[in-house]
């Protein structure tokens, strides 16, 4: 069993030209609606691979809550604890993306800014039994705190999005930041190079590993003294949106699985280049035989 506390999002997504600079307005193409929000995102992607999954979050009492649970319960994920927060609207995501498949997303937290200690004691059971647990920061502190307290398997969190203000709960066995919010977590500048990537890696303490995430460049296993890259997988990506969350929700059934850290990696890395061949957040989820196809001309 893998447990995800955290968001669910109505992505609210526009293709753009380019990204527009402060102040500047740009002619964007249709709106489209996806499911989204890196929790809910989190958790389809490991159920999609083949993880038993539960979920802690909230939604609010709008047409967009009742379709985001609908969706990520047709993908298999128990939603028992997913509460409805009253005269709140559930969470929004304003994504642009480029021709390159690069984003921009304004999130309006909604309900999700609600989700609490107390909800994830109501979870107790789920987040005690789970073999892993997927924490990122787009809800408060106080409940991703209380998860990692209330959870007996692997621990892993995800510091997106980037925050200087949210602090890593004890406990974490997994940090899994890209460069960017490996910077905010180490108040460095973003880290370029691999031994620089290395290096502010190796400046967190008190968590077991960290595995950063480095987008074409792959990812970096820095764990006790050791330090593996992970190159990525040839893939043409048309949207990046969720490429991360696939990333983190792989790394979890793999590891809940059994696997090694570094084969997790490798595993987890393919997931998230299948995610960037496809436009959307869930939608473009990979499934465990596109994984496996991917990865099959390297063993
Ligand atoms: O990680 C991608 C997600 O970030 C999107 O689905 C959007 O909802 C934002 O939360």
């Amino acid at each position: 069993m893998i447990a995800v506390v955290g968001s669910f999002n109505l992505d609210v997504v526009t293709a753009v030209p380019r990204h527009p600079v402060p102040g500047e307005t740009v002619a964007g193409g249709d709106i489209v609606h996806h499911s989204g929000g890196k929790g809910a995102n989190q958790a389809v992607a490991a159920s999609r691979l083949g993880g038993r999954v539960a979920m802690v979050g909230r939604i609010g009492d709008d047409d967009a809550g009742a379709t985001l649970v609908r969706s990520v319960r047709e993908q298999g994920v128990d939603t028992t604890h997913v509460a409805v927060t009253p005269a709140t609207a559930t969470g929004r995501a304003q994504i642009a993306i480029d021709p390159a498949g690069e984003n921009t997303i304004i999130v309006s937290p909604g309900a999700n800014a609600h989700v609490s200690a107390a909800d994830c004691a109501d979870a107790a059971d789920v987040l005690a039994g789970a073999r892993v647990t997927l924490l990122q920061q787009e809800v408060p502190d106080e409940a991703n705190h209380a998860a990692a307290r209330l959870s007996s398997g692997t621990v892993i969190y995800n510091p997106a999005p980037m925050s200087r203000e949210s602090t890593v709960p004890d406990g974490v066995d997994l940090l899994v930041p890209n460069r960017t919010e490996l910077a905010a977590l180490t108040g460095s500048p973003v880290p370029e190079t691999l031994d620089e990537v290395a290096a502010a890696a190796r400046t967190l303490v008190g968590v077991g590993a960290v595995v950063v995430t480095l987008g074409s460049d792959g990812a970096l296993v820095v764990e006790g003294g050791a330090t593996t890259h992970v190159p990525a997988l040839p893939v043409r990506p048309v949207d990046t949106t969720a490429a991360g969350d696939s990333f983190c929700g792989a790394l979890a059934v793999a590891l809940a699985e059994g696997r090694g850290l570094d084969g997790a990696v490798r595993w987890a890395c393919a997931a998230a280049a299948v995610s960037t061949t496809r436009t959307g957040a869930q939608p473009s989820l990979a499934s465990r035989e596109e994984v496996d196809a991917l990865l099959a001309p390297q063993v």
